[in-house]
């Protein structure tokens, strides 16, 4: 992709706002009051805003390699916090992708140096559902199974966190795991039964 034609596209989109509304970008600078968070896989078909129709303003995003809520990583911690906590979004959505490579790498055995550990959280994903998995014959609904199960463990380590438990509770703030299959541009709700999960997982996960 030439870089000059991303600053024309720039200016074109600038030029098409102003022409809906001439406050446009006046009325942007004035602050944001997202009420979906959406944390996604970094994969450049994957793009979060456009496949959601959502426009400037509506979605706090986080994007990172197979869209992991990883325990250590200050950075999905950091935006979960800020969007639920500050923001106060009444949605958050964990999203993956059928044909995801990062869960595609953690299901071969091959070395990928810094990308280890990251991957390493896939491969806990598929050693807690090993059983499950292994069931399926075929390779390809594996890998899809997986990518399914990941978003359901990711909406899980969302769930620990004490914001997201204390923002449940008190103001009804609901989690999603939703797939976007690439073969047909469609979004799946995976409707993954969060109270049920809560429930489970409280006795060890509780924060007040
Ligand atoms: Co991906």
């Amino acid at each position: 992709m030439d870089l000059n034609k991303v600053f024309e596209n720039n200016e074109n989109w600038v030029k098409e706002k102003l022409n809906l509304d001439n406050n446009y970008f006046e009325n942007l600078s004035k602050g944001q009051s997202p009420e979906l968070l959406y944390i996604g896989c970094s994969d450049s078909r994957v793009t979060a805003e456009e496949l959601m129709g959502a426009a400037p303003g509506e979605v706090f995003v986080h994007r990172n390699i197979a869209n992991m809520v990883s325990n250590l990583d200050l950075s999905s911690a950091s935006v979960i916090n800020y969007a639920v906590k500050h923001l106060e979004v009444k949605h958050v959505i964990v999203c993956g992708h059928y044909y995801c490579g990062g869960v595609k790498a953690a299901m071969d055995s091959v070395d990928l140096g810094i990308l280890n550990p990251w991957l390493r959280n896939i491969r806990d994903v598929y050693r807690i559902h090993h059983d499950e998995l292994d069931a399926i014959a075929d390779e390809e609904e594996k890998y899809k199974r997986l990518v399914e199960l990941n978003v359901q463990e990711q909406c899980v380590n969302v769930l620990k966190t004490a914001e997201v438990q204390i923002a449940a509770r008190k103001r009804g703030l609901k989690v999603h795991g939703w797939v976007f299959d690439i073969h047909s541009g469609r979004i799946i709700d995976l409707k993954i039964d969060v109270d049920s999960i809560l429930g489970k997982i409280r006795e060890v996960y509780h924060i007040d």
